[in-house]
């Protein structure tokens, strides 16, 4: 995979945290309490978002990466798709994401972000910010998922 080029018009980093930590603030979250955005910004410069969604069924809740990448799915496709940016946290008394520690993708979405980055050809980027925004971790998929199973793991399949 290629690394991702990034468009003339992209968004910074602190752009697309921003926009993460704001989509966090429509996070559905009774049960943990624990709010996240995730940000996509296609190769063009679009960007769209999702916040996690819980269920009373505990197991049945959504992370804001797999709603993020079904709203870019929607709105640009997952072959453009170049930048990803997640952050949590707790929604603070000034009505702001609030938060220490840099939050990375679960297991299940770095295999969601996996495949995304298989069919758009490049190493995707992303960026794991906390809640007060004022830290990140930015790393490519393949270092988040190494020796990830892939479309390529099927090739020997009946
Ligand atoms: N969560 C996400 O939305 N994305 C992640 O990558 C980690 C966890 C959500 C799931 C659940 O609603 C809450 O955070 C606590 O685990």
């Amino acid at each position: 995979m290629n690394d991702s080029n990034r468009p003339a018009n992209a968004a910074s980093s602190d752009a697309l945290i921003a926009r993460a930590r704001t989509a966090a603030l429509a996070a559905y979250a009774p049960y943990s309490r624990f709010s996240v955005g995730c940000a996509i910004e296609s190769v063009d410069g679009e960007i769209v978002v999702g916040a996690n969604m819980e269920n009373a069924c505990y197991r049945l809740g959504i992370c804001a990466e797999i709603a993020a990448l079904t709203a870019a799915q929607q709105a640009f496709g997952l072959d453009k798709i170049a930048r990803v940016a997640v952050a949590g946290g707790h929604v603070g008394p000034d009505g702001a994401l609030a938060g220490n520690a840099p939050v990375t993708p679960c297991g299940g979405c770095r295999q969601a972000i996996l495949e995304a980055a298989h069919v758009s050809g490049r190493d995707l980027e992303i960026t794991s910010a906390n809640g007060d925004g004022t830290e990140a971790i930015v790393s490519r998929i393949s270092e988040l998922i190494p020796l990830g199973f892939g479309p390529a793991s099927l090739k020997d399949a009946g």
